[in-house]
């Protein structure tokens, strides 16, 4: 995404501005590389919007910060399920890698990041996560080397956890295997603390009648929400700072409007749209964005430029 060549491999820069970025720094960018043009002009350590769930960019808005200590209420308290859902782009993938960091020493856990396989791959792939070597055999034997695992680990005082991202993409067979393993418990506590992400539709699959019992099972639910405009402008701060930003670019207030408006409040779509604005103001020299390069930038990204 924030892949851009020279000049001339995009439309900005039609308004008559610099035709040659502004620094020398900028001049000396490669044609072609993953590090945007526009870095050096700006004088960023790296790229402020990137489309990858990094948690080190992790902007806690109030929303965020509640997805975040609900979830991880949810794990310490052992809850047994927990269903985080949101938008598309609204930073789900995001807060899980974030809490995978805060979990630290005291937990095992398996990050399921595709689950759109068979039951038996499913397993594999939580065995792997897990550290284990899967057996050459069958379902069973994965079940025996997962249940011998959480009551070594459950010895040891140490949680498993389980995370099953983009979770809406579960057929109602594959949830309700994933209920099964929560039944895996000694008398006094379950083995397993298994956390569900999910867009949207993930709230609608568990209303399938079949799927009540694991809808039953979830006593700890966050639904992530867009950005409001507030959150949208700090948001933008937050992450040209941690890119190393020093006091520049600046959006303008009409700028941020004209971003929260468009995206809607949805980090994603944010991202997107500073990513081509930042390379509007670069081919024009300014390190002031206002509502021209954001409706610049849109244009762009709707390949109507
Ligand atoms: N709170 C946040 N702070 C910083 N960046 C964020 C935040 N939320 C989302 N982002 C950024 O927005 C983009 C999309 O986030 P992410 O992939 O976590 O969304 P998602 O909800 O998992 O999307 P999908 O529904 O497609 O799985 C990423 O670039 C991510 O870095
Ligand atoms: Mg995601």
């Amino acid at each position: 995404m924030s892949t851009v060549g020279t000049r001339s491999e995009n439309s900005f820069g039609g308004d008559g501005a610099a035709a040659v970025p502004a620094t020398p720094a900028a001049r000396r960018a490669p044609a072609l590389s993953f590090h945007p043009v526009y870095n050096d002009f700006y004088g960023f350590l790296e790229s402020p919007f990137n489309l990858t769930p990094d948690p080190r960019f992790l902007f806690f808005s109030d929303k965020h910060r509640e997805a975040f200590h609900h979830v991880l209420f949810g794990i310490r308290e052992r809850k047994g399920f927990i269903q985080l859902t949101g938008e598309v782009g609204a930073g789900k993938t995001t807060v899980c890698r974030a809490l995978l960091a805060e979990l630290g020493e005291g937990y095992q856990t398996a990050l399921i990041l595709n689950p759109m396989v068979s039951g038996t791959q499913l397993l594999r792939s939580i065995l792997t996560e897990l550290g284990l070597e899967p057996p050459r055999t069958d379902r069973t034997a994965y079940l025996e080397v997962l249940n011998t695992f959480l009551l070594e680990q459950a010895e040891a005082g140490r949680d498993v956890v389980l995370l099953v991202d983009e979770a809406q993409d579960l057929t109602p067979e594959l949830l309700e295997q994933v209920r099964l393993l929560s039944n895996l418990e000694t008398d006094r506590r379950k083995l397993i603390q298994i956390v569900l992400i999910g867009q949207p539709e993930l709230r609608d699959k568990l209303n399938a009648r079949s799927l009540r019992q694991l809808r039953q099972r979830i006593t700890v639910r966050y639904h992530l929400k867009p950005l409001d405009l507030d959150e949208t402008e700090r948001y933008i701060s937050h992450r040209l700072l941690v890119a190393g930003a020093d006091g520049r670019p600046k959006f303008s207030r009409g700028a941020v409007r004209a971003v929260h408006r468009y995206a809607r409040g949805v980090p994603r779509l944010i991202n997107a749209v500073c990513d081509k604005a930042l390379l509007y103001g670069y081919v024009n020299a300014t390190y002031e964005l206002k509502s021209r390069a954001i409706r610049q930038a849109i244009r762009e990204l709707e390949g109507a430029a």
